[in-house]
């Protein structure tokens, strides 16, 4: 058993990930892998420089930066990625994982199976903000709920509005479907080019950067975070956006210049702004966006659902071991 165990490929798993990808790992007898064993505390950067050293595979989630340092503290012996996660900015962007793939390592991630659950949570967070939700639990329990009155905690409601979406990919469209029901009037999106056969799905118009700006009443950032999309929801979109117009983020804080997000907030230039993510995670208390009530921020769940992140585990399991048999993945990131 001894001899056996010391021949099959090696992986370090970044996290305690969803019991189905460990279930996976452990019963392919495919390869010896180790863990850091808590889903509380990230795996400390030194620590996770010394255990990947020769490994043939890694398994990250995207609290983990891999980028040239992780790599050379691998050495040559890595061949595959997995990342649990549809979210890849923390390969150290494109140039980076352009560089992995032609260095012969090959990377996994996990689309598709989130998709529902992050539309899900998407809208969730477009109703809690634009109906005011957290603004009326609070006043309900604390004393707030005077006489019922005519225009106290009136939000935007969704009848009748544009729903413009800033990258129309997988998670866009399932916005959109889910939105569609509650009579929106018109979808409109914008991305690096117009993306006919996921449009017509929706219904959706492709119009300009700022057009999208001004026509929104509800606007969805729904983009990758990449060199090009680094803070491009700043002063400049958010002075074309309409006063009573609400701001989602449910893709990545860096998409997002937040001093502007905080000026455009108070100063009554949108209405409000729902952030499943910024910049950094977990954003400090003391952070001046926690001050305002029409912001509601959450801790980066919207995948957060138990099948979800089952599904995700296991996904990032198969695309390792895959990837290590040298077969194709369910999942590879190709650019
Ligand atoms: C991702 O997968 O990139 C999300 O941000 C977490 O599910």
């Amino acid at each position: 058993v001894q001899r056996k165990m010391s021949t099959l490929p090696r992986v370090y798993v970044t996290r305690q990930i969803p019991p189905e990808g460990l279930k996976i790992l452990r019963e392919s007898g495919q390869v010896q892998f180790e863990l850091w064993d808590s889903d509380d505390v990230p795996v400390p950067r030194k620590e996770l420089l010394q255990k990947v050293k020769g490994v043939d595979g890694l398994v990250c989630v995207l609290t983990e930066k891999i980028d040239a340092e992780l790599l050379d503290a691998a050495g040559p012996n890595l061949k595959v990625l997995s990342t649990m996660s549809v979210g890849f900015d923390h390969l150290s962007l494109e140039e980076h994982i352009k560089g992995l793939i032609c260095v012969g390592i090959r990377v996994g991630y996990t689309p598709d199976v989130l998709t529902d659950a992050v539309a899900e949570l998407t809208v969730a967070l477009l109703l809690t903000t634009s109906r005011r939700l957290i603004e009326a639990t609070h006043e309900a329990k604390t004393g707030g709920w005077g006489t019922w009155r005519t225009l106290w905690l009136c939000g935007h409601e969704l009848a009748n509005s544009t729903v413009g979406i800033l990258g129309l990919g997988r998670i866009g469209v399932a916005i959109a479907e889910r939105l569609a029901p509650f009579k929106v009037k018109k979808f409109i999106y914008t991305d690096v080019a117009p993306r006919p056969e996921l449009a017509s799905i929706i219904n959706a118009e492709y119009v300009s950067f700022n057009e999208m700006a001004k026509q929104s009443d509800f606007l969805a950032v729904c983009c990758a975070l990449t060199p090009e999309t680094k803070e491009i929801c700043n002063k400049d979109l958010f002075s074309k956006m309409k006063n009573t117009s609400i701001f989602i983020n449910t893709s990545r804080g860096g998409v997002v210049n937040q001093e502007d997000l905080y000026e455009a907030l108070s100063t009554g230039q949108i209405a409000g702004a729902g952030l499943d993510v910024t910049v950094p995670e977990p954003l400090p208390t003391s952070h001046p966006l926690f001050t305002l009530k029409n912001c509601v921020i959450l801790p980066h769940i919207a995948s957060a659902s138990y099948t979800t992140r089952n599904a995700m585990s296991a996904l990032a399991a198969n695309n390792l071991l895959l990837g290590l048999r040298g077969e194709t993945m369910i999942k590879e990131l190709k650019l």
